[in-house]
Order: structure tokens, then sequence, then C-alpha cells
């Protein structure tokens, strides 16, 4: 459980806004097994702009980036839910920062 990030501002072009994302950080055996990507939200209309989202060159990948909502993890009067489906491995991995 979290509390949805908002957008925020960062100098990298003018006016330019970081979409709604998290980081996430997966650590394996040894330091240089560790993975970072961030994931982000459906809808979010800055995801069209954002240069760090669409540095993943391929529309899929790109799609694996962006979590689900899902109505079976919202709980009522509390919190909105949605999976981030994270694949570790293989053809439909997702995308990772170095
Ligand atoms: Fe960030």
């Amino acid at each position: 459980m979290t509390v949805r990030p908002g957008a925020y501002p960062w100098p990298n072009h003018k006016n330019a806004w970081r979409p709604n994302h998290i980081h996430f950080s997966y650590f394996g055996p040894a330091f240089a097994t560790r993975l970072v990507t961030q994931m982000y939200f459906p809808g979010d209309p800055l995801l069209a702009f954002d240069p760090i989202f669409n540095a993943v060159p391929d529309q899929a990948a790109r799609n694996r980036l962006i979590a689900a909502f899902d109505m079976d993890v919202t709980e009522a009067d509390w919190a909105l839910g949605y999976r981030f489906d994270v694949v570790l491995r293989g053809r439909d991995a997702t995308p990772m920062g170095h």
C-alpha cells in the first residue's frame, strides 16, 4: 500500500513534467543483479511527452510499464487498486534501467 504519487516538474526541457510513477528496485543474490524500473498509471496524459517512458523503443514494452486498474484490489471508501506486473526475464520482461 502506498500513496499514488503526483506529477512533478523537472528541468529536462521547457515545461517538462514527469508522469505519475513508482520506482521499483529488485535485488537478486548480488548487487550486480539489482533491477530498477519505473512503472506508470493508465490514462496519464503526460506519458506522451515523457522522454524516459518513450526511451523504451517498442509500444508493447511501454505498455508493460503501465499498471492495470483492478476493482478486485480496490478497497471501498479507502483506496484504488492497481496491479504492477513485473516480469524479470524473457521475451515479455519489464524494461529495466541500467
Ligand atoms: Fe521518479
